[in-house]
């Protein structure tokens, strides 16, 4: 196991109606910059009762809407402009990871004389940031307990995960009926999401990270659990608080720590979205299964039977067919969500694959089976 260092500063109030605890703001000044979406906390009603609640704690607002999921860089810029114009003293997510995510570098950007741009290339250059509020409403990406964001240059077919301990959240308020609303198909994404952060974390070569492995486990259990019945029956609360649960947790460092090592399919995934705009969870659900088969080895294969067999159950002692069967489950599991299987169904073809390819090697080399532009071009052209 490796040394580490673990702190979560993050307040969680978790559970019905905790909308509430927003009354915390005033702890941060007067002034809020409330991000949110394309508008489905206003179908829902959130945003009435979010404004009730900071009007009634003499809280003054600002609004940036329409952040897009894969949130663009254009919207993080008009953020730090209002934030400078309007003296915001603290900024105030409403949705996923995608307003949370823009949420983080208006924050930091509000205190970086250059372009935002600068803070995804170069999280050097975040050294100061106003506090950050989050109201989670969809179980995903882990960003309301992280200190991670990830946002897109379309012009430039770019989207980069930027990231700094500035960026953790203060509070966030993880109520599990606010994602009672969620789609299908966001809710099989974010499942998809979930188990992916897991998974790449579980896929360490670090040896003698035992604890956890096992938690790896316990969360994965959890997810492929309760993920179908959350798309079978969207008001299941015991299914939605599993799910939001566990989105927070396989990302914020307690699989991790101890067992560090870059991520490999996010980086792939990070490329279709660059250039296709595809659903995160979507595109990791797609690649995972073709990631599984490319590194599966007689070096790796141990991993792939602790997974098949205390993830899914299977029997066997055989690593390498353990292994194998692991991967036609995950396959599987993600088909049943309605997730899609190649890339194909998403139109894409190989047009862009060298580019993709060369990009996401930047951030592959040292992880679990380091990968090569050839390796992921490779990895790409199965999933056609
Ligand atoms: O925009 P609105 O109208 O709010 O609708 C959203 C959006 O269309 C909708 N939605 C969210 N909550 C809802 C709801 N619809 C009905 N009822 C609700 N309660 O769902 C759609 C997707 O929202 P988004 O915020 O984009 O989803 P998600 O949380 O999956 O975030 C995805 C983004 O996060 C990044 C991804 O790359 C992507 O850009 N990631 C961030 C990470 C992090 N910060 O640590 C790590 C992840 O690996 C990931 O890369
Ligand atoms: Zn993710």
């Amino acid at each position: 196991m490796l040394n580490f260092t673990h702190h979560i500063p993050t307040t969680i109030h978790f559970g019905e109606g905790q909308l509430s605890r927003l009354a915390e703001l005033k702890e941060s000044g007067k002034n809020v910059l409330l991000v949110y979406g394309g508008g489905s906390i206003k179908k829902t009603g959130l945003y009435d009762a979010v404004m009730n609640i900071l009007a009634e704690n003499g809280l003054c607002v600002t609004e940036l809407s329409g952040v897009q999921p894969n949130p663009r860089i254009e919207s993080v810029r008009e953020g730090i402009r209002l934030c400078r114009e309007n003296k915001i003293d603290m900024v105030l997510a409403v949705g996923g990871g995608s307003s949370i995510d823009c949420a983080k570098v208006i924050a930091a950007g509000v205190f970086y004389d250059g372009d935002a741009w600068d803070l995804v290339l170069d999280r050097s250059n975040i050294t100061k940031a106003l506090p950050i509020y989050s109201v989670l409403t969809i179980a995903a990406t882990g960003s309301e307990m992280d200190t991670v964001a990830v946002i897109s240059d379309m012009t430039k077919n770019e989207k980069w995960s930027t990231g700094s301990p500035l960026m953790a959240p203060k509070m966030s308020i993880l109520d599990p009926s606010l994602t009672f609303t969620v789609s299908k198909k966001q809710t099989a994404a974010g499942t998809a999401d979930i188990i992916s952060h897991t998974l790449e974390n579980y896929f360490t070569p670090v040896k003698g990270a035992f604890f956890q492995a096992r938690m790896c486990e316990a969360l994965l259990k959890t997810v492929i659990h309760y993920g179908p019945i959350a798309y079978a029956e969207p008001e299941n609360y015991e299914a939605r608080a599993n799910l939001m649960w566990a989105g927070s947790f396989a990302i914020n460092g307690v699989l991790s720590d101890g067992a560090d090592v870059p991520w490999c399919v996010h980086p792939i995934e990070h490329e279709l979205s660059a250039f296709y705009d595809v659903t995160h969870g979507e595109g990791l659900a797609l690649i995972t299964p073709y990631w599984m088969e490319y590194v599966l080895s007689e070096d790796t294969a141990w991993r792939f039977g602790e997974y098949g067999r205390n993830v899914f159950g299977l029997e066997g002692d055989d690593d390498m067919e353990v292994g194998k069967q692991a991967i036609a489950c995950t396959r599987e599991f993600f088909k049943k969500l309605g997730l899609p299987a190649t890339l194909s169904e998403l139109n894409i073809d190989a047009t862009h694959f060298d580019i993709m390819a060369e990009k996401a090697a930047r951030r592959c080399a040292r992880t679990f089976v380091p990968l090569t532009k050839e390796d992921i071009r490779k990895i790409l052209v199965s999933a056609l």
